[in-house]
């Protein structure tokens, strides 16, 4: 965790909180990132009210911008046709250069441990072709028993793929009985008595149930103690905390742009291969021409030089639309920077948490941690009783959250566009709903 974090923490421990409008309109005030709401589009209902916009953590809002950065490309691309690949304003070629820096630092890696490519499934496919080479003694893969289904359907697959049975090779880091949270010992304890067979660890660094943020670095120390790779899914921590994924030592990490990097609807992912891995050219890899040396890519007929580090991963040549998305996006973010970002947020969720106990409701729980060391911006609050219909009168008072069966309620107030009168109003719809 960045040192500049735990003095705020401190700090802000010590604030008194208000449960009036008018705290939170104080607290509007003297944010000094509040401005940036002004920069997104906010969704509003038939009359003209903007939503009160909780999923930032499923589809972030699009940046007024976007629109321009993607128009750039369109008239380049009417005005230029194929030429746009070296006369464009950005020129396409090396298009994905320019996102490769402002993406680095969000995640905190070298610019040659990050590239923008794929979508996320299928660069978790990729990066285990490359880091999940099982043999017969040492096969099974690590999950999170709530990992996200696409994270566990990609790991069955892969171990399918190589033979093996996920009923034997797939090994699941569980909650304790009756409980929502993991706890770091009880991934030690299955270190301890199955690491010798155990491969790789597929990690969601924020788990998209709970919230709850792990220590990377904690992770890829218990792994590497047994020689297993470390890997990372890092959808719901890209853009929300600072995973520092190069000191974590983490073998590899992947993530998705549409939700906290805000970049549309499917867009493409970011992958990480720590530098310990960039210049081994033995690694076992899947290519096409765009992980070919830059240099003679186009000699044609060359064989195979793959490029050091993580673009050495590529394959094919990128979208350009849906990347000019990301870049006007990772702009904002540049502008901001991940450590005025963080404060902001752990104030804004900090702000929220207190707002919910405030509504002293018994049906009601946190399932997210408490320390703001151990969660991003999202609370998932577990409703006892509730159906899905109270999601649904959450939609109908314009509050969009996202609703998990049985009865969780996720929400994340996001930096850049949420505000703290929106969690002050979101909570009193809550409050109001609750009550009927
Ligand atoms: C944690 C996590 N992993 C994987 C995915 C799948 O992402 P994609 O559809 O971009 O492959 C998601 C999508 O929301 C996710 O939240």
């Amino acid at each position: 965790m960045v040192q500049i974090q735990k003095i705020f923490i401190v700090e802000l421990k010590k604030t008194k909180m208000e449960n009036t409008l008018h705290y939170a309109q104080e607290l509007d005030k003297n944010d000094e990132l509040g401005h940036y709401k002004e920069q997104f589009h906010i969704p509003k209902d038939k009359d003209g009210n903007d939503w009160l916009y909780f999923t930032g953590n499923s589809l972030g809002l699009q940046p007024k911008t976007t629109q321009e950065y993607i128009n750039q490309e369109l008239d380049d691309w009417k005005n230029f046709g194929v030429e746009g690949h070296f006369e464009a304003k950005n020129p396409w070629m090396p298009y994905h250069e320019l996102l490769t820096e402002s993406m680095a630092k969000i995640v905190g890696a070298k610019p040659i441990e990050v590239v923008v490519m794929n979508t996320l499934t299928t660069n978790l496919h990729l990066l285990m072709v490359s880091f999940f080479r099982p043999t017969k003694t040492k096969f099974k893969i690590v999950i999170e028993s709530d990992a996200f289904p696409s994270d566990r359907y990609a790991v069955e697959s892969q171990l399918r793929f190589h033979g093996i049975d996920p009923a034997v090779g797939l090994v699941e880091w569980k909650p304790r009985e009756n409980k929502e949270l993991l706890r770091m010992e009880d991934l030690e304890s299955i270190l301890d008595t199955q690491g010798n067979e155990i491969a790789l660890l597929l990690i969601g660094g924020v788990n998209y149930y709970t919230g709850q943020y792990l220590d990377l670095k904690q992770i890829a120390k218990l792994g590497h103690a047994q020689d297993c790779m470390v890997g990372i899914d890092l959808a719901h921590g890209a853009g929300n905390i600072q995973p520092e994924l190069h000191d974590s030592g983490v073998d590899f990490a992947a993530w998705c742009t549409y939700k906290y990097l805000n970049s549309g609807p499917g867009s493409l992912g970011g992958l990480f291969v720590h530098e310990k891995h960039a210049y081994d050219k033995d690694i076992v890899r899947f290519s096409g021409w765009w992980n070919h040396n830059k240099d003679t890519r186009f000699n044609m007929r060359q064989p195979f030089d793959v490029i050091p580090g993580a673009e050495g991963w590529q394959l094919s040549n990128p979208p350009i639309l849906s990347m000019a998305a990301i870049k006007s996006s990772l702009d904002l973010f540049a502008t901001v920077g991940m450590d005025a970002l963080r404060k902001k947020s752990i104030k804004l969720t900090g702000y929220f948490e207190f707002l919910i106990n405030e509504m002293n409701n018994q049906k009601i729980k946190i399932i997210t941690p408490t320390n703001p060391n151990e969660r991003g911006c999202q609370l998932s609050i577990q409703v006892k009783d509730a159906d899905k219909s109270l999601h649904t009168k959450l939609i109908e008072a314009n509050v969009i959250t996202d609703w998990r069966e049985p009865d969780v309620i996720r929400c994340a107030p996001i930096p850049l566009y949420t505000s703290y009168e929106d969690l002050f109003n979101m909570v009193k719809v809550l409050k109001r709903l609750l009550e009927d």
